[in-house]
């Protein structure tokens, strides 16, 4: 198993390299408008609580390692209330119909979202323990490289907002990076998985499988968050859900 934690390590360092994270630290760009992909983001957020809850939680197993994904599906989902409190505060809290907001959230454009979270339900429902656990470990270190960046991105934006962000901000950063799979307990336990051959090769074609899916989905979320211009001021906000009257294509509604 060390082979293969070592390959998700050189994978995140090439992740990490992707325009989309210079895109969130890029300061020449107002913090509010690098966290514009936010809705886009949203369908993948609600679904995975529910990877966590329903599909990667197994009480009845008795595996250890199956033990060791059960802990962190306990500590894992649930982060999407913080997801929704942080498109409040971004003022993405808009009252639509709930046919219009059925729209919106199955549109084409949020396609990339729902097709991530189908994808990653594809390749660890009935996984073994073993695979499922290198699917969250590669999964794992990708959102650790978005949330290193959009915690950067929420600190810009504290300074004119004065709100904390919690999802996007340190707060998750901080309890993503010290969930108990990282304890030096369970990190020594995982490293010494033994894997033959074949185990390994089906590992490591899951690694490449997860980060294709993740590299595919921030470029399309970068897109996105450079499609709509955002209204940067504040002053206006209310945090009170606010009705709009037009979707246009069921897309991101312009700031007001
Ligand atoms: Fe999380």
């Amino acid at each position: 198993m060390k082979e293969v934690l070592a390959y998700i390590e050189k994978k995140q360092q090439v992740f990490s390299k992707l325009e989309f994270f210079e895109f969130l630290q890029d300061k020449s760009i107002s913090p509010k408008q690098r966290l514009a992909f936010a809705p886009c983001f949203a369908p993948f957020v609600m679904g995975f609580g529910e990877l966590n809850q329903y599909v990667w939680r197994d009480e009845s197993s008795e595996d250890p390692v199956q033990a060791i994904i059960n802990q962190h599906t306990n500590e894992d989902d649930g982060h999407w209330v913080w997801f929704l409190e942080d498109l409040d505060k971004l003022g993405f809290n808009k009252s639509l119909s709930f046919t219009d907001a059925l729209k919106f959230i199955w549109s084409k454009e949020f396609k990339i979202s729902r097709q991530t979270f189908y994808e990653i339900y594809r390749c660890t429902y009935k996984a073994t323990p073993i695979n499922r656990l290198v699917a969250i470990e590669a999964i794992e270190a990708t959102a650790d490289i978005l949330l290193l960046c959009t915690q950067k991105a929420s600190e810009d934006l504290k300074l004119t907002s004065n709100l904390e962000y919690k999802y996007f901000g340190m707060h998750h950063y901080s309890i993503d990076t010290n969930h108990s799979m990282d304890s030096s307990e369970t990190v020594d336990l995982i490293c010494n998985l033994n894997l033959n051959a074949d185990a390994k090769k089906e590992a490591l074609e899951i690694v490449d499988q997860i980060f294709d899916l993740f590299t595919n989905f921030v470029n399309v979320l970068g897109d996105y968050a450079r499609k709509y211009k955002l209204d940067n001021s504040f002053k206006n906000q209310t945090h009170k859900p606010k009705r709009i009257t037009k979707l246009e294509n069921y897309s991101l509604p312009k700031a007001s």
